[in-house]
């Protein structure tokens, strides 16, 4: 390899400059440069196959057939669409403490007998990750461990044992001797993962990297790896209850916001293969302020409870706050109840949240909110059993939201016997004891909260 010396680029456009600067002197964007290696580029960034590549018609390209490893852990491979695939990288991303260790250390557990697998811990000492196995009672499992925080080092085990699976825990942790920025920095970060997945696309290993979230979410955190990985994951869910969500955010290989559903036990991570009551609170009789949505995340609908808390402004400005849902949608919601709802909230703190520590994405929620708004406004609880769901436009429409019959289906499996939903999503035959009421516009469905 020839010598390398620091150099710095800019990560918006690539530019490269011989100093540290405020500015990139190509495209004009502040704080954007950091470290990077200047070897020659052929030996960097090869092709994937390491060779000269030609221009080939589409057809004549040859695929292999990319079987898939199953982990064994089903919601896993769920979330993966359907287990690994030989040279795949994947980002697993989630906030200190929320489950990625153990999540992969099951994984690899599972793996080991049949693919060989490499631990890498750079944050925990082998032996602490001995005492997580005991816990979760995998000590005799067929994994390799190796605390090393040294990309050559790391690259130099991975030649010598040739594992198919390797893990990287945490991608932060890793530095390569080639930049003078510390562990963890945007360049290293950079670097390192680089190196891996070239290594990986080479030798057909799977590698998965352990990313900290930071607060920001972009500095040095796995924000900056989204584009070089083929998968990336994310664990959500309130740190306070045991449910831990794995949501795919972009998968090269499978369907992207799929979602995996775990239960966080004394015994590590169990999967919960029917989440879709999880996120429903018991209320004995109806309360104000709370509409249920089927929102479908991934394949399968989840049954999820909005609540809203409509209250007085205490002097000052109102608040709206959104937990689990989007802020800035609940502010576009609010003003179409204003305009086509007449329901004015002016005057009023609103907060909305989705319980259970669950992220709603999808506008199908849209209803639900405005429902559970008004319904905590006027102290009137929707009827019991009562499911809401649909997209609300500017124009105060109530738009169809996709696969629809399917979230119906599983409400009703779980004994909804009113339905307020978009009048294109109403079934032609009727659905056995149940009321459909279809609505076109918004101020039809909070009509159904009139005394
Ligand atoms: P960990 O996998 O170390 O988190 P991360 O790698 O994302 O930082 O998980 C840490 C939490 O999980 C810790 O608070 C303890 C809890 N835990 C259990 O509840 N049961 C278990 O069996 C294990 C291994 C951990
Ligand atoms: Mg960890």
């Amino acid at each position: 390899m020839a010598k390398s010396k620091t150099l710095y680029a800019c990560t918006e456009c690539g530019g490269q400059a011989p100093k540290w600067q405020g500015q990139c002197p190509h495209c004009g964007a502040w704080n954007t440069l950091v470290e990077t290696v200047a070897t020659p580029a052929p030996a960097r960034f090869e092709s994937v196959a390491g060779t000269r590549s030609s221009v080939t018609p589409l057809a004549a390209v040859k695929t292999r057939a990319s079987s898939r490893i199953a982990t064994g852990l089903e919601e896993f491979d769920r979330v993966l669409g359907g287990g690994l695939v030989a040279g795949g990288v994947i980002l697993l991303g989630g906030d200190p403490g929320i489950g990625k260790s153990t999540l992969l250390l099951q994984a690899g557990a599972a793996l080991g007998a049949a693919h060989r697998t490499l631990y890498v811990t750079g944050e925990e000492s082998a032996e602490q990750i001995a005492l997580r196995a005991q816990r979760l009672a995998l000590v005799n499992a067929p994994i390799e461990l190796l605390a090393e925080v040294q990309l050559e080092a790391i690259v130099a085990a991975i030649n010598a044992t040739s594992p198919e699976i390797v893990v990287i825990d945490s991608v932060q942790t890793v530095y390569t001797e080639a930049l003078t920025s510390a562990p963890g920095s945007v360049a290293q970060v950079r670097e390192c993962a680089a190196q891996l997945t070239r290594l990986a696309k080479q030798r057909g290993i799977v590698v998965l990297f352990v990313g900290h979230v930071t607060k920001e979410g972009a500095i040095a955190g796995p924000r900056v790896l989204e584009h070089i990985v083929d998968t990336v994951l994310y664990f959500e869910g309130d740190p306070h209850s045991s449910l831990r969500l794995v949501r795919a955010i972009k998968n090269r290989f499978g369907a992207a916001n799929e979602l995996g559903v775990f239960a966080m036990t004394e015994r590590g991570l169990r999967g919960v293969s029917n989440p879709s009551a999880l996120f429903l609170s018991q209320h004995a009789e109806g309360v104000a302020g709370s509409a249920v949505v089927a929102t479908l995340e991934g394949s399968r609908p989840l049954l999820v409870e909005v609540q809203a808390l409509v209250d007085p402004v205490q002097g000052g400005m109102p608040r709206r706050l959104a937990v689990g849902l989007d802020a800035q949608r609940l502010a576009l919601l609010l003003a179409v109840l204003h305009r086509h709802g007449g329901v004015e909230t002016g005057g009023y703190d609103v907060f909305v949240n989705a319980v259970g520590g669950v992220r709603i994405l999808e506008p199908a929620a849209d209803l639900a909110v405005l429902m559970a708004v008004c319904s905590s406004l006027r102290n009137k609880p929707l009827p019991r059993k009562t499911l809401v769901f649909g997209e609300v436009g500017l124009a105060g429409e109530v738009r169809p939201v996709q696969r629809g019959q399917e979230r119906i289906r599983e409400a009703a499996k779980l004994g909804f016997e009113r339905f307020v939903i978009p009048n294109l999503n109403k079934p032609k035959q009727p659905v056995d004891k149940t009321e459909l009421i279809g609505v076109d516009r918004v101020d039809e469905a909070l009509a159904l909260l009139r005394d």
